[in-house]
């Protein structure tokens, strides 16, 4: 029998072992699995092909999940015969959502398997009480192997298929352990051809591995139509359902829920769910309009500077960029003399979002000033723009549409790159260098 070894960080695969992995440089993380070719794949239906013009677009491919948020991310509703990946931290609510979407999709008279590889059904069937699911009509399945699901699939052709989750699945095909990326790549792809054939739309749950990424990341994520995020940080109870791949709509969407005794449930009013409850006004704290997909999100920045005794000052980056952190301090050091050396500096996203916007920049060095120099920013101000290395702040996109959101709920302030936005019954501050943002927000 053949074996070969494959790396567990990216999926490549070697003919013999090594102590770093070529592709992707990570240490220790090849492993011999046995490689066996027989199959059980789905028979293989000849088509034919055929002209685009000829190809009808039928009104009913995409049916609603019954979840406003979810069907946001995913472009418009479930798409027949997709495969959509949703992953995410252990314990976040990739479970919970898929169960509560199973009850809407049955509800509306569809046919739903849930096949968990992780829970008993005493423990799925406790949820789904917990979330008043009677679940009448929802199939239910606790089973690890692939071989004994696939029969049942057959069986009762589901038009929504679930499986939870993908690296406690396991096939005989492969010696390989259950979870390896190996395991992982053949059962998506029996589920890819499964769900291609047989026009079943298809949920694989996947857990994020320590290191932040999926198993078998990149080997599944290609594979797959629509890869959906669930990000939230564990003291919070907001949940962010982020779609980083979509065949079959705009990336970049996000859903927002909390979750509740009962469930995870939309939120009513997004664009506020990231400001404090209490916002306070003092130094350090920044609001600053994001845009996630295409909705404005105002969020909270909040900087703490404090001195330390320590050679090599602390740099902690919460739901910003480490690397936009530090460059941030670098143009405050070089462009405005600010002493950090010997500081301290830590910086959060309140509400355990996830912000990657370059329109970050400005916010987040006026957080970093207003600590340090002990100053408070005006109330109801909010502030956002790109800063270059020169100090030179830039434009971002869709300014007009961050103010009109944090018009509408109460802010009367703005500091933003120079534009012609202009909005109404706002102050507006239109700043080219971060030499004006100084002079007009702190006095030094
Ligand atoms: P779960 O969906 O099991 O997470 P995952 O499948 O991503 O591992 O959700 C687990 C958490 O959600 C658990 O800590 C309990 C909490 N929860 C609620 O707060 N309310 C609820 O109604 C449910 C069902 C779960
Ligand atoms: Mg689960």
């Amino acid at each position: 029998m053949k074996s070969q070894f494959v790396c567990q960080e990216c999926g490549a695969i070697f003919p013999k072992w090594m102590g770093k992995c070529s592709e992707c440089g990570s240490w220790n993380s090849l492993l011999e699995e046995v490689v066996d070719k027989k199959k059980v794949v789905a028979s293989v239906i000849a088509t034919e092909a055929r002209p685009i013009k000829d190809i009808e677009i039928s009104e009913d491919s995409r049916t609603s999940s019954g979840i406003g948020e979810l069907d946001r991310v995913l472009g418009g509703g479930i798409v027949q015969g997709s495969l959509i990946l949703v992953g995410g931290d252990p314990g976040i609510g990739k479970s919970t959502l898929l169960l509560q979407m199973a009850h809407h999709v049955a509800k509306e008279g569809r046919r739903v398997l849930y096949v968990s590889a992780e829970e008993s059904p005493l423990q799925i069937k406790l949820r789904a009480s917990r979330l008043e699911i009677e679940g009448r009509d929802i199939l239910l399945l606790s089973e690890t192997s692939l071989e004994k699901i696939l029969p049942t699939i057959e069986k009762e052709k589901p038009d929504v298929l679930i499986m939870d989750s993908i690296q406690t699945l396991s096939t005989q095909n492969l010696s390989a352990a259950p979870g390896s990326v190996s395991q992982v790549r053949e059962i998506t792809s029996i589920l890819m051809d499964l769900a291609k054939n047989k026009g079943i739309a298809t949920f694989i749950v996947g857990h994020v591995t320590k290191s932040g990424t999926l198993a078998g990341p990149k080997v599944l994520e290609h594979m797959v139509d629509t890869v959906l995020y669930f990000e939230g940080d564990g003291s919070s109870v907001y949940r962010i359902l982020r779609g980083v791949k979509n065949r079959f709509g705009s990336t970049n969407e996000v859903g927002l829920f909390h979750m509740t005794s009962l469930g995870l449930k939309e939120v009513d009013n997004p664009s506020e769910m990231f400001l404090s409850s209490t916002p306070s006004f003092e130094p350090g704290t920044v609001v600053f309009p994001s845009i996630e997909g295409t909705r404005p999100l105002l969020v909270e920045i909040q900087s703490l500077v404090s001195a330390t005794n320590f050679a090599s000052p602390r740099r902690m980056a919460l739901g910003v960029d480490h690397n936009k952190l530090v460059l941030a301090i670098a143009i405050l050091e070089k462009k405005r003399n600010l002493f950090l050396q010997n500081q301290d500096i830590y910086v959060n996203a309140v509400g355990g979002i996830q912000i990657g916007e370059p329109a970050l920049t400005l916010p987040m060095m006026v957080s970093i000033a207003s600590s340090l120099l002990d100053q408070a920013l005006p109330k109801k101000m909010i502030i956002l723009g790109e800063v270059g290395l020169l100090g030179e702040v830039r434009s971002v996109p869709q300014i007009e549409k961050r103010l009109l959101e944090a018009k509408r709920l109460g802010y009367e302030r703005a500091m933003i790159p120079d534009s012609d936005v202009k909005v109404k019954g706002m102050r507006i501050d239109k700043v080219k260098h971060v030499d004006e943002v100084f002079s007009i927000l702190f006095t030094k």
